[in-house]
């Protein structure tokens, strides 16, 4: 890791500019890849703040070390989903009046966070000086196995900053015909407005009765992306309408870890062991990632 620390400051250099062309994946000898992870909607409250933090819990329930950060600017959901009030975020990293590992919180549920700050508004607007102090401290993060992100809803620019610095986006959507239609919208900006076209999206597709109507609507959403886009999305996976996860977010306990053996959990581990399946994607990678946060070109 300490090589890809290196590669990653030599790269927001002195004169700020990055000759690197992408591709990079690590320099280091030691074959470890971050899997960076935007769970996104078109539609607000179609369960992305749930979705990411279970999702986060089961992968480190696989053995992997696992950060969770909240990128939703509006409502930092991830810390009340989790009972715990954060003291510093992004921000004050930004503000330099913070180091990155200062601001994440360890949980007991073998995960890591990073709360929601408003500081992303300025990332566009950020000095050199600035960009190579916050690209040294993001390389702290390098050394995750998994980066979950979980963005806010739509499509501002913080939202779609997220997603395009992410290998994978995980576009959530429920059977409601407003969440499917927004998730198109969505997936359609990202497919034609995004630099990093090989961006690989995924769909979830929360809140389902049934295994059918979860592949129904996938596909459904596939064929016209398909037909109108010619964009490769593919069908991740289902979680079901299932009580326990009103009654977790309630109770501040994710149904991970409170209801293991839930309808909602076990979608959740099946979605985990899909995702585990597909390698991570040899372009990009944390070099990559780093570069589009800080908005590098
Ligand atoms: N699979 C599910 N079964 C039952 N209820 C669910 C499910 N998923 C989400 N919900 C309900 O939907 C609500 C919204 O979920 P969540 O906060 O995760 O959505 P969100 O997409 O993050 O919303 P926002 O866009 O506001 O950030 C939850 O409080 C929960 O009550
Ligand atoms: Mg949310």
């Amino acid at each position: 890791m300490e090589d890809q620390a290196s590669e990653l400051r030599a790269m927001f250099g002195k004169n700020g500019s990055n000759t690197n062309t992408g591709n990079t994946g690590t320099a280091s000898n030691k074959p470890h890849k971050t899997r960076i992870i935007a769970v996104t909607s078109g539609k607000g409250g179609v369960g992305k703040s749930n979705i990411s933090v279970n999702l986060a819990i089961a992968f480190a329930q696989t053995g992997k070390k696992v950060i969770l950060i909240d990128g939703d600017l509006g409502m930092a959901n991830v810390n009340v989903l989790l009972g715990i009030t954060p003291k510093a975020n992004l921000l004050d990293v930004l503000n330099k009046k913070k180091k990155m590992s200062d601001i994440i919180l360890n949980t007991e549920l073998g995960i890591q966070i990073i709360a929601g700050a408003n500081g992303f508004s300025t990332i566009a607007n950020l000095t050199d000086e600035q960009r190579d102090f916050f690209a040294e401290e993001f390389t702290t993060l390098s050394s995750f196995d998994v980066i979950i992100i979980d963005t806010g809803a739509g499509v501002s620019e913080n939202v779609l900053r997220f997603i395009e610095s992410a290998d994978e986006a995980y576009v959530v959507t429920t059977p409601e015909p407003t969440a499917i239609t927004d998730a198109y919208g969505l997936i359609k900006i990202i497919a034609t407005e995004f630099s990093n076209s090989q961006i690989v999206m995924k769909l979830i597709v929360n809140k389902v009765h049934s295994a059918d109507e979860g592949k129904r609507i996938a596909e459904r959403i596939i064929t016209i992306v398909a037909q109108f886009l010619n964009a490769p999305v593919e069908y991740l996976g289902f979680i079901y309408d299932d009580s326990v996860v009103t009654s977790s977010v309630l109770r501040q306990k994710p149904f991970m870890v409170s209801q293991p053996n839930s309808k909602a959990a076990m979608c959740i581990k099946h979605i985990v062991g899909r995702i585990d399946k597909t390698s991570v994607k040899p372009t990009g990678g944390f070099s990559a990632f780093l570069r589009k946060i800080i908005g590098k070109k």
